[in-house]
């Protein structure tokens, strides 16, 4: 499966943090808000990724995280000038998609929770059209709305509903079969003039072959649009991590642990990050037997 990561768009509502910096770069807590969208595909033991971001961002994306081999990963880069719609990542990463399924995650999401890596390895493993990925908030008009049956399947799907019929919001990760390249191709501009995500759903929504997994209590969903959630998202890794001891979302231990590195090839990363307390950690788990994800 390929991987595509979506981290466009003006960042108008985090200005002025995102004057010159691109918001899926900001600071979450310890560590630049792209990792957390990252470690969720390397968790999926996705290797092959693009990251699509504005032409005037790309090179920063470039010089944190390079070809993405110091992480056993391949890397790859695409400029989507305008932000034409979250579909449009399909055009774009036609070629790198080619003939394989693809997980695209948004650059501004991040997910943690119990069972999460082996929820996301069961949805790929019986992958026939679409997976999303559905979670309760108190304010569904803000976001894509699905209901579904007792058997996991979509029955209903609605872009921002002024009357939601549930409380499940449709989150930034979808895993789609090849089709999902010819679905977008026929898409047309929505009255907002974007390529709309919820139609490539609808659409595997009209040939029953739509799922949607509820990620329920005890996860962390948050997409960081704000101020206030920018800095919720860091509060909460701040709380867990220092409570735990365990960093979430750190590259380096979950490259370890799909086994994608060696343990010293993680020390050699360790040592580049000198001095910090992520530094260390790395370096402290270089040195240990890591359990496998
Ligand atoms: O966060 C989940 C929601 O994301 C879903 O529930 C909705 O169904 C889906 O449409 C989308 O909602 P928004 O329309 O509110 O997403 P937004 O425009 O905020 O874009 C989400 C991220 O994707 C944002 O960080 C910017 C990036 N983006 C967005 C567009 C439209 C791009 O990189 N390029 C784009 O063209």
């Amino acid at each position: 499966m390929k991987g595509i990561i979506l981290a466009g768009g003006s960042g108008t509502r985090l200005r002025p943090l995102t004057g010159v910096v691109s918001k899926q770069l900001l600071p979450v807590y310890d560590k630049p808000m792209i990792y957390y969208p990252l470690s969720v595909l390397m968790l999926a033991g996705i290797r092959d990724i693009q990251i699509i971001s504005t032409k005037t961002h790309l090179d920063m994306f470039r010089a944190l995280l390079g070809d993405g081999s110091q992480f056993g990963l391949r890397l790859d880069y695409a400029a989507q000038d305008e932000p034409r719609g979250i579909a449009e990542a399909f055009l774009i990463g036609e070629e790198h998609i080619g003939d394989s399924p693809v997980a695209l995650i948004l650059g501004d999401n991040v997910f943690h929770g119990p069972g999460f890596s082996s929820l996301i390895a069961s949805c790929v493993a019986r992958l026939d059209g679409c997976e999303l990925f559905g979670y309760p908030v108190k304010d569904p008009q803000r976001y894509g709305v699905g209901e579904v049956d007792a058997a996991g399947r979509l029955v209903s799907l609605v872009e921002k509903p002024a009357m939601p019929r549930s409380n499940l919001a449709v989150t930034g990760l979808y895993l789609y079969d090849n089709d999902v390249v010819d679905i977008a191709r026929r898409l047309t501009p929505s009255t907002r003039g974007e390529l709309e995500i919820t139609d490539v759903n609808l659409a595997y929504l009209a040939q029953g072959r739509a799922r949607l997994s509820e990620l329920g209590r005890g996860f962390a969903w948050l997409d960081m649009g704000t101020h206030d959630s920018l800095l919720q998202a860091s509060q909460y890794v701040q709380l867990l991590e220092q409570r735990q001891g365990e960093r979430i979302a750190c590259l380096e231990e979950i490259a370890l642990r799909m086994g994608f590195i060696t343990h010293q090839q993680c020390l050699a990363l360790g040592s580049e990050l000198g001095s910090s307390g992520y530094g260390d950690y790395v370096r402290e788990l270089a040195g240990r037997a890591v359990p496998a994800a």
